[in-house]
């Protein structure tokens, strides 16, 4: 007889189980929008990474159809043998104009953009400086480089500087952060940091995957907001939050570029977009470039909610965007307060321990440019009841 050698798993499970923090997945019957069918209840979403509500744009809809009828429903192959359509570098060229660099890249996602690169482009000799709450994608690519990873304070510059200042002068290093934290919504701190960078000779790199489509002129990101352009080496942005569909790309100089067509694994070893994918991205970019009241609808709503959870006296951390936590403290509390809301109708999904620290458990709530005032203030009548009810406010 085999024994069953993952047993060890079901102990673990049945671990999360005993502490409350057991999840299964929540389904949605049909779009992702601002009230979605969700496990058979029509329930506010606030759960999505959809900013601008383009996942059901009908102009996107409309271009993936059109790119299927044109070019099928797949690339069929990797970009580096026969998987590089003429449709992915007009993405690649309109992204590059569109952020103001020499070069795009487009990958897969957000996730292989950002550990195809900082994987590719160190070695065991160099050394990685990273804001300790940065993307797990982030730090699986710092990992994959085998370069030592030297992690500072959340947002702690002079903290950064002084990792910086006791390293060799030869060595290469990459000064690293999210543009948006996507658990706590706050900024990293790009002026201070490209001031390192510039001071030591780091290569700076910025994950802008919640600020895609969210800030700066047009969507631009962090780097037009803070007016940091031409400072930071790397920007990796997502194609699949506010542009609504699916990719992440790297933007920067054309040697950049060029070296990640030959090193970054995710591209050379992965196949490429379907050109739906493709088609729907560059329709999103026309409407960002287009139609930035969408950017002014989303800002809107997201001053309106925050201030309502404010005024009912819940912890909202220090987001700065429209991310924004509800923190409960347990993990165990901070999925009480998910399932109950789900029950009233809202949909605010619970995130606790090992993506948040353990007594930060909390409901992540993220409004979208769609969202109308009445379901912002339905939601916000649930969190009232819900909070008083478990004592959060
Ligand atoms: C900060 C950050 N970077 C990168 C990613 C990955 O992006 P994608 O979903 O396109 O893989 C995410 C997504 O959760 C994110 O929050």
């Amino acid at each position: 007889m085999r024994t069953d050698p993952l047993t060890f798993l079901t102990t673990e499970l049945d671990s999360l189980r005993q502490q409350g923090l057991f999840r299964t997945l929540r389904v949605l019957d049909d779009r992702q929008q601002a009230t979605s069918h969700v496990d058979g209840r029509s329930v506010v979403n606030l759960s999505s990474n959809n900013y601008l509500g383009l996942t059901t744009h009908p102009t996107l809809v409309a271009a993936a159809i059109k790119a299927v009828e044109d070019y099928g429903v797949g690339s069929g192959s990797v970009r580096t043998i026969a998987g590089t359509m003429a449709i992915h570098l007009e993405l690649e060229r309109r992204l590059a104009v569109f952020k103001k660099t020499e070069a795009v890249v487009v990958f897969q996602s957000g996730f292989t953009a950002n550990a195809g690169t900082v994987s590719s482009i160190l070695t065991k000799d160099d050394v990685i400086i990273s804001d300790e709450l940065n993307h797990a994608s982030i730090i699986d690519g710092c990992r994959l480089s085998r370069a030592p990873i030297k992690v500072f304070p959340h947002k702690d510059v002079d903290a950064a500087r002084k990792i910086v200042r006791e390293l060799p002068p030869g060595q290469k290093k990459l000064l690293i952060t999210d543009g948006v934290f996507s658990m706590d919504g706050d900024l990293g701190p790009l002026p201070g940091l490209c001031d390192v960078a510039d001071e030591y000779g780091c290569i700076m790199m910025v994950d802008d995957a919640h600020a895609s489509g969210v800030f700066g002129q047009n969507g631009r990101g962090t780097i037009d907001h803070f007016g940091v352009h031409g400072r930071v080496d790397i920007q990796v942005g997502t194609l699949s939050k506010a542009i609504g569909a699916l990719g992440g790309y790297v933007a920067g100089s054309r040697a950049l570029i060029d070296f990640l067509h030959h090193r970054a694994r995710p591209f050379l070893f992965s196949t490429s977009h379907p050109p739906s994918v493709v088609a729907t991205c560059l329709a999103a970019i026309d409407i960002l470039e287009q139609e930035p009241a969408i950017i002014d609808r989303l800002w809107d709503n997201t001053r309106f909610f925050k201030a309502g959870l404010e005024a009912l006296g819940f912890n909202t951390g220090i987001s700065e965007s429209p991310i924004t936590p509800v923190i409960a403290g347990e993990g165990s509390l901070a999925m009480k307060l998910s399932d109950r809301l789900f029950e009233e109708g809202v949909f605010a999904q619970g995130i606790a321990f090992p993506t948040v620290a353990r007594d930060k458990a909390r409901v992540r709530t993220i409004v979208t440019a769609t969202h109308t005032r009445e379901e912002l203030q339905f939601a916000l009548d649930a969190f009232a009841k819900v909070g008083r009810e478990l004592g959060l406010i």
